[in-house]
């Protein structure tokens, strides 16, 4: 087999990067380890930014997001019994999108079968092969078999556990991590949101966060510790902590219901540099990855994928591999200030096991600046709403 390029992972990165290219005639496999139904049983992001909407767009997967999708113009920051709100339009003239990782990733799903693009799940064993060379390859089983596809170029998709990112040797790739000392349990379930907008709650029993997927399905978060099972919190237990982590008035609305899924994400930064190696580009989670807090996740994707899809363009349509040559360069930029972001916004929020009363202190006074200094909230809505790419 032979195909322009190969992309390893049909998670979003991969599924964007694909169909971009689809549309401007680049053919591209895309390899997945599991099956299509597992892939958007995974309940993750919920928040898109205008970057990662307009490439929704030029993908011409956007017709069910523009209409289904809610546009959210602020957030709401809680501490104790105090909030405010965050003006994003206000403060930025932008929004962002409410509109789940599932549903998009089922859109672009839809559109590849649509236009018969190749994705083949239930790969497995695969190997980057000559990445560093002019003639690169990727062998894998499938079905039984083993399989090679020859290629100019391989996406490394795959996300934090994948294989691309191993591939590039450890003379060349340099990792920078912090890993928090707690994690977030999850619920979805279908009740109404608790507040037409997002929640970020620090409070003494640590954050919390109401975030919602439509009018009638809400996603809530709680900080919960590293050795907790999502299986020994019951949803009862998990509404009455939340209700205790919000202030009295809006706990008093929360409108609760049986679970859909409950699971623990741990928290983590994670950087890898360079994210090229050869004929080798790592985009999205196989690269980098931030704590939730600020929603910034899957919004990183985006950023990597417009600029390896620009820089593959360049390749083919004008003979110049100026954009690929500097994609690595350019994605980290980015990048590294959305860990910024998300670290930042991660410190200010949560409880963590050694803070003593001059951290708490601290932690307050960050709040009371964000909630009295225009600036300072011009500053946490430009990165909220997201960084140009
Ligand atoms: P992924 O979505 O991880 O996709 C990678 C794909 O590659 C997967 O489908 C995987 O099966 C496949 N794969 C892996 N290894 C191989 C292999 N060897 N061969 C072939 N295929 C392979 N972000 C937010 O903004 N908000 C959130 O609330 C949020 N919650 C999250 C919760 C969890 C548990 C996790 C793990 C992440 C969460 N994120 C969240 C982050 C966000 O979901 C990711 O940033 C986003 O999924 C990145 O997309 P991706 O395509 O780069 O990687
Ligand atoms: C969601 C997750 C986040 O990490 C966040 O900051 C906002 C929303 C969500 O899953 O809805």
């Amino acid at each position: 087999m032979r195909s322009q390029v190969v992309i390893i992972g049909g998670g979003p990165s991969g599924l964007l990067l694909g169909q971009l290219l689809h549309r401007k005639g680049i053919d591209a496999v895309v390899l997945e380890r599991k099956t299509r139904d597992y892939v958007l049983g995974r309940i993750r992001a919920g928040v898109l930014e205008t970057g990662f909407v307009n490439l929704m767009r030029e993908a011409g997967v956007a017709e069910r997001m523009d209409a289904e999708s809610i546009v959210h113009d602020g957030t709401v920051i809680a501490y104790g019994e105090d909030q405010f709100r965050v003006d994003f339009v206000e403060a930025t003239g932008e929004s962002v999108l409410v509109y789940g990782q599932t549903e998009l990733t089922r859109d672009l799903y839809d559109a590849r079968e649509a236009c018969g693009a190749e994705t083949l799940f239930n790969v497995d064993n695969v190997v980057i092969n000559g990445a560093d060379s002019d003639a690169p390859y990727v062998t894998f089983t499938h079905e039984g078999t083993e399989k090679r596809i020859d290629c100019d170029f391989i996406a490394g998709c795959d996300g934090f556990h994948g294989v691309s990112r191993q591939t590039i040797p450890l003379t060349v790739r340099k990792e920078y991590e912090k890993v928090y000392p707690f994690g977030w349990l999850g619920l979805l379930s279908d009740t109404p949101p608790v507040h037409e907008e997002l929640i970020y709650s620090n409070s003494e029993r640590g954050f919390a966060l109401c975030s919602q997927r439509s009018w009638t399905r809400s996603r809530y978060y709680i900080q919960c510790s590293l050795s907790d099972h999502a299986e020994d919190w019951s949803d009862q237990m998990f509404w009455d902590e939340l209700r205790r982590r919000l202030p009295a008035e809006t706990a008093e609305t929360l409108v609760t219901g049986p679970s859909i899924e409950k699971s623990i994400a741990p928290l983590r930064s994670f950087v890898t540099e360079p994210m090229r190696w050869g004929r080798l580009f790592l985009c999205g989670d196989a690269a980098h990855i931030v704590p939730p807090t600020g929603a910034k996740g899957l919004n990183t994707a985006a950023s990597d994928i417009h600029y390896l899809y620009h820089g593959l363009m360049q390749f083919y349509e004008e003979k110049d591999s100026e954009g690929i040559d500097r994609y690595s360069e350019k994605a980290l930029a980015r990048i590294w200030k959305a860990e910024r972001f998300s670290w930042n916004t991660t410190m200010m929020l949560h409880r963590f096991p050694d803070m003593n009363g001059f951290d708490l202190k601290m932690q307050r006074a960050d709040l009371e600046f964000l909630r009295d200094n225009h600036d300072a909230q011009k500053v946490f809505a430009t990165n909220y709403v997201g960084l140009p790419f």
